[in-house]
C-alpha cells in the first residue's frame, strides 16, 4: 500500500485504482490476475500478459535489466534526455502561446514511471524555466511508485506529485473521469490550465501490439487538449543479434524476469511450476519488427494450479508467449501519430541512432 509516511504529505496525492488496501501490490478487485492466468493457460498458444511481470521482485529485476551491458535502451534514452531535455521542454512550451497570453506552464504526466531516473532530466529542465511543477505518475507497481515518489519529492522541493497506482486502462478511465480534479487543475482553477507534457518513456509502447498501441494513444489523446504533447520513447529496428542479446543477456537477468511470472503464479495461485523444467526464449521477428519472448517447457509435464482448481499440461517444447517488444522506424511512428490525433513534431536520437524520443503534439 502506497502511503505518504515520511513523505511531504502536502506535496503528495495518492489514488489507488482497483487496489486492495491491505496488499503490497496492486490487486484488481475482481481478481483479474486469476481470471487472466486461467484464460491465458487454457488458450492455444498459451499466453500470459506482460503487465504481470511487475510484482515487487519483477520490478527490481527490470531495474537490473536496465543496467545490463546488452540492454542499450535505457542508456540510449538517458543520453537523449541528458542532452536534449531543455530543447524538449522548450519545444513543448513553444507549441502555441498560452491561452491568457502569458508564459506557458507545463504539467508532467508519466505513464509507467518505473524508477523515474529519466523523468528527473525532464523535471530539472522544466524547473529551470518555471518555479513550480506538478507531476502525475502512473504505474502498476506500488513499490516502484513509492520509490520514485520518495526520490523525486526529496530532490525537487518545488515538485508536487499525484500518484496513480493501477494499470494504464484504469489510469486512463480515472483521468477521463476526474481530469478537472487533478492537482494541476485544482490549484489553478481560475488561471490558464498548464499544458500537459505526457511522458511514455523506455519504449513501453513497444509492449503493446499495433492495435493496442493505437487504442492507447487514442484514449490518451481524449484526455488531452489541443497543443498538449506526448514525449514517446520508441526503440528502433536494428541488427537482430543486438536485439536478441538485449532480451537474452549473458547473466540471465532477463530470463529471471520472464520466469518470475511463474514464481508469482506459484505464490498467488498455489501452483507448482518447477522452474528448472522451463527456459526463457527471445526471438526477433524481422517481418513484424518485434522481439518475441516466451517461456518454453523443457519436457512433457503437468502443472497444478490449486487456487484455480485447474491442471495445465505442456508438451515438450511448448511455449507460453509472455511479451512482444516492438521496434519502430520513423515512418511507422509518424503514421501512428496521425492515426491517433497527434502530429509527430520532432524526433531526437542517441549518438548511435539506436533509440528515439518523439514529440507527439495533440492536433485539432
Ligand atoms: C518495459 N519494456 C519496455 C521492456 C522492453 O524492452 O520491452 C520490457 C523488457 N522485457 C524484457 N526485457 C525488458
Amino acid at each position: 500500500m502506497l502511503s505518504s509516511e515520511n513523505m511531504p504529505a502536502e506535496r503528495l496525492t495518492i489514488h489507488h485504482l482497483g487496489v486492495d488496501s491491505d496488499a503490497a501490490e496492486v490487486k484488481e478487485t475482481d481478481n483479474q490476475f486469476a481470471a487472466d492466468v486461467r484464460q491465458g493457460l487454457s488458450s492455444t498458444p498459451k499466453t500470459l500478459y506482460p503487465k504481470y511481470f511487475y510484482d515487487e521482485l519483477g520490478s527490481q529485476l527490470f531495474d537490473a535489466i536496465c543496467l545490463l551491458p546488452e540492454y542499450y535502451l535505457t542508456r540510449a534514452e538517458e543520453e537523449i534526455l541528458s542532452e536534449h531535455a531543455d530543447t524538449i521542454v522548450r519545444a513543448a512550451k513553444d507549441i502555441a502561446p498560452a491561452d491568457d497570453g502569458g508564459d506557458v506552464r507545463l504539467a508532467l504526466m508519466e505513464f509507467g514511471s518505473g524508477s523515474a531516473i529519466k523523468t528527473q532530466r525532464i523535471i530539472e529542465a522544466a524547473l529551470r524555466v518555471q518555479s513550480e511543477l506538478v507531476l502525475t505518475s502512473i504505474d502498476i507497481s506500488v513499490s516502484a511508485l513509492e520509490r520514485a515518489a520518495r526520490v523525486l519529492l526529496q530532490l525537487f522541493p518545488n515538485l508536487s506529485l499525484t500518484a496513480l497506482a493501477g494499470d494504464y486502462d484504469a489510469a486512463l478511465d480515472f483521468l477521463h473521469d476526474t481530469q478537472p480534479h487533478l492537482a494541476h487543475d485544482a490549484t489553478h482553477k481560475d488561471t490558464a490550465r498548464p499544458r500537459t507534457l505526457a511522458l511514455f518513456l523506455g519504449s513501453n509502447i513497444g509492449n503493446f501490439n499495433y492495435d493496442e498501441a493505437i487504442a492507447f494513444l487514442r484514449r490518451l489523446r481524449l484526455t488531452m487538449r489541443d497543443d498538449d504533447a506526448l514525449l514517446l520513447g520508441a526503440d528502433l529496428r536494428k541488427d537482430p543479434k543486438i536485439l536478441e542479446a538485449a532480451y537474452d543477456d549473458a547473466l540471465g537477468v532477463t530470463a529471471a524476469f520472464n520466469l518470475n511470472i511463474l514464481v508469482r503464479i506459484n505464490r498467488e495461485l498455489g501452483a507448482d511450476f518447477k522452474l528448472e523444467n522451463f527456459r526463457h526464449l527471445a526471438r526477433y521477428d524481422d517481418v513484424e519488427g518485434s522481439v518475441k519472448i516466451y517461456i518454453e517447457s523443457k519436457r512433457e509435464q503437468i502443472v497444478h494450479l490449486k487456487g484455480l482448481e485447474m491442471e495445465v499440461s505442456f508438451a515438450e517444447g511448448e511455449r507460453i508467449h509472455t511479451e512482444n517488444s516492438h521496434k519502430y522506424d520513423h515512418a511507422t511512428l509518424s503514421a501512428m501519430a496521425r492515426e491517433t490525433g497527434f502530429d509527430l513534431a520532432q524526433t531526437w536520437l542517441d549518438h548511435d541512432a539506436q533509440f528515439s524520443s518523439n514529440l507527439f503534439v495533440a492536433g485539432n
